[in-house]
């Protein structure tokens, strides 16, 4: 089976005081998540597609989804208060539901990313076939530094540097089991799924991001994501 996540269980502190966490914001015409979800709602491969959302907001969830999409495959469910807790939300989930099977794959992708394409979902399903994990990935624009305690410790080659976006995709049950040999330290650190099967091991293999695939992270982010949503609005 191939599933999806749609990751709304955060709370958006880096985007200030608003009236509701940024993925219900509104952009053009209609509020971010819901562009999210109507872009996986589009790829018929998904046998399930499942919305983590804050325990606080559940109702509130529900009755947009259920305004905005017509679609059985959708699920909403609790997240957890850390990205990890939300992905390991979404597996017992199908697990008491759905049982797990080697195949199973799970494709993850942050709802405030509600520009992402039909190809970097796709190309995130086949590369899955190969691969345990992957990472979907733009090439660093600027020159990447490392520092530490106020001084550059490096400053690697840009070529090889890449900026990582969503969607995440894993074999659930290598990435289970992977997660469940890790301490809680390590699981504080590792919060990117990528690196956890990274760490563990395995090829974790690339999809070309887009540069358009931006996260709504920050008020300019919302800024910038309202005018790319307007100019989308007005082509159609
Ligand atoms: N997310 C989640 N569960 C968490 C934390 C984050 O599902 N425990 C989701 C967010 O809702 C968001 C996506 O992961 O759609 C990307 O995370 P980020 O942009 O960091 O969102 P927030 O955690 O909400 O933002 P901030 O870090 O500014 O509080």
């Amino acid at each position: 089976m191939i599933y999806a996540q749609v990751m709304a269980g955060g709370i958006g502190s880096r985007m200030g005081h608003t009236e509701r966490p940024k993925q219900f914001l509104n952009l053009a015409d209609k509020p971010i998540i819901i562009h999210t979800l109507e872009k996986f709602s589009l790829i018929a491969e998904f046998d399930k597609i499942i919305v983590s959302i804050h325990p606080k907001w559940m109702q509130y969830a529900k009755d947009l989804i259920a305004k905005y999409i017509d679609d059985e495959r959708f699920v909403v469910i609790e997240g957890g208060a850390e990205r990890n807790d939300t992905v390991m939300g979404a597996i017992n989930y199908i697990k008491s539901n759905f049982g797990l099977n080697e195949a199973d794959v799970l494709v993850m992708h942050d709802a405030v990313r509600p520009f992402v394409s039909r190809r970097i979902i796709m190309d995130n399903i086949e590369a899955a076939s190969h691969y345990k994990a992957v990472d979907t990935v733009i090439p660093a624009t600027d020159t990447i530094v490392k520092s530490e305690n106020g001084i550059i410790s490096e400053i690697p080659v840009r070529d090889q540097m890449f900026q990582g976006q969503t969607p995440q995709t894993v074999n659930i049950q290598a990435f289970e089991s992977q997660y469940n040999s890790m301490t809680i330290e390590e699981r504080n650190i590792l919060s990117d799924s990528a690196k956890v099967m990274l760490l563990a091991g395995y090829e974790v293999g690339v999809v070309n991001g887009d540069e358009s695939n931006i996260k709504v992270t920050r008020p300019y982010d919302l800024r910038i994501a309202n005018i790319i949503a307007q100019e989308n609005l007005d082509v159609q």
